[in-house]
């Protein structure tokens, strides 16, 4: 395979040790567009070294925008000066990263005019943008779109009423992004209240916006004339801290995941306590081991906040492949996110998907016949394999089950995983997992 990045890894051996979460993956790049709405200085502290905030960083340098690391983990942005990116800034950017069209609200303010790379869909469904478009126009901008770009324009974005079809994270955040600074109060109905959302608004807050969340859903932004600066320590990545209690369950290990918040985990952590997890609360993060010897079946939805995370689902379902008895996973956020397990079934897990299960409560698809719920028979022995990362959460899933393994495994398209965790490998070594080679 040309250009092969892999890590291959033994498997058996259980995983002990401790690691640090650092921000968010999923809150740290949006608190960075956040700094584009005011030409004063925004510090956010946590800052992991990961591809989304490369990406970003990357852009903003194009537009003019100042990003300074000041000290290890803390960025200073300053968008004092900036321009609109050109095409050619974002031909490398296009597709790589769903963050960018987030800066078409900051960039209609200053210039009246955005211009955002399409994202196009990957393997875990179509990932559409109709509705940040749709609020957007609700808001008073245009939109065209040629093969690679997206451009917004808008002479001054006024609030309005906007009612989410599906309570979408990056529609939420589109909003209150790009109604900080309208004119008038903004509702937004149906909103997205993930975490990360809550850790926006509260950087937002100390910029001077004022938003608040009501307890139907509905977020309100009353638009201010002017944003200042503010420091900000971005919320710790709680799917991290997930993927790592799945690795510490699965291998028999013992996992000290410094920083994590029970609060941020508590559905995750109820599923993990049935199925025989176990876990220790302390002031420094939340230590996750194996409390039963034999593990059990659960039953699970993925679904928006408070629901289970859709990003937790993968790990856990490799921890699942060791239970004894028949689990359910359904999935209702994405069209197609159980693609990954035909190589898990290959490494010997019984994993059956269907469109429908008895289990089913309710899917945003309705009719569509996606194939939503996998049926997880267990304990099943795996076996080392060679596999191909085909996305984030799914490449997480391919290492645990790896290390639960016996034998070899190679995982190839290792480097995927870089765009959503932080040193990898060193905390795989620090964690005693037996790594054979790693070609970057
Ligand atoms: N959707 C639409 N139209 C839109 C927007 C979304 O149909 O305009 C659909 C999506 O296709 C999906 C569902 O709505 O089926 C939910 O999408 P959402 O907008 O909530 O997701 P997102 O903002 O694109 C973020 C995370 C995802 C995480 C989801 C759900 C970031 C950068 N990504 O995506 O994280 O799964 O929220 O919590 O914040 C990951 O970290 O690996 C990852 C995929």
């Amino acid at each position: 395979m040309a250009n092969d990045d892999l890590i291959r890894l033994r498997g058996g051996k259980p995983l002990i040790g401790e690691i640090h979460l650092r921000g968010a993956k999923n809150t740290v790049p949006k608190n960075m567009v956040a700094a584009l709405l005011t030409d004063e200085p925004v510090i956010i502290r946590d800052v992991p070294k990961i591809e989304d905030v490369d990406i970003m960083t990357r852009l903003f340098q194009r537009m003019g925008v100042e990003v300074e690391e000041v000290r290890p983990g803390t960025l200073q942005i300053i968008a004092k000066k900036m321009k609109l990116p050109t095409r050619s800034d974002l031909v490398d950017i296009t597709g790589r990263s769903r963050i960018p069209i987030l800066t078409a609200g900051p960039l209609l303010y200053r210039f009246g005019k955005a211009l955002v790379p399409k994202l196009g869909g990957c393997n875990i469904g179509p990932r559409p943008v109709d509705f940040h478009v749709k609020a957007l126009r609700e808001l008073g901008a245009s939109y065209d779109e040629n093969e690679e770009n997206g451009v917004f324009k808008a002479k001054g974005l006024r609030g309005a009423k906007i009612i989410l079809e599906y309570p979408s994270v990056g529609a939420t955040e589109q909003v209150i992004l790009s109604s900080v600074l309208a004119d008038g109060q903004t509702e937004l109905h149906n909103a997205a209240v993930e975490p990360e959302i809550m850790d926006l608004i509260a950087l937002l807050q100390k910029m001077g916006a004022i938003i608040s969340v009501d307890t139907d859903r509905t977020i309100y932004v009353e638009g201010v004339k002017k944003l200042g600066g503010a420091t900000h320590s971005a919320m710790p990545d709680r799917i991290e801290a997930a993927s790592w209690a799945c690795a510490a369950l699965g291998t028999n290990g013992r996992i000290l995941v410094r920083g994590a918040r029970q609060l941020d985990m508590m559905t995750f952590l109820n599923k993990f306590h049935q199925i025989g997890g176990g876990f220790e609360v302390n002031r420094d993060g939340i230590t996750f081991y194996r409390e039963q010897e034999t593990l059990s079946p659960i039953t699970v939805e993925t679904d928006v906040h408070p629901g289970f995370m859709t990003d937790w689902q993968q790990p856990m379902v490799v921890v699942l492949t060791q239970a004894e008895g028949r689990s359910v996973v359904h999935e209702t956020v994405y069209e197609s996110r159980f693609g990954y397990t035909s190589e898990l079934n290959r490494m010997g897990a019984k994993i059956k998907l269907f469109e429908e299960s008895p289990e089913m409560i309710k899917s945003k698809f309705g009719k569509r016949n996606y194939r939503q719920s996998a049926q997880i028979d267990g304990p099943t022995k795996l076996h080392g394999s060679e596999m191909t990362v085909p996305d984030l959460r799914a490449g997480f899933s391919y290492i645990v089950a790896a290390l639960i393994a016996d034998g070899e495994s190679t995982i190839h398209g290792f480097s995927v995983l870089q765009r959503g965790y932080e040193h990898l490998v060193a905390k795989l070594q620090s964690l005693e997992a037996n790594i054979l080679e790693v070609k970057a």
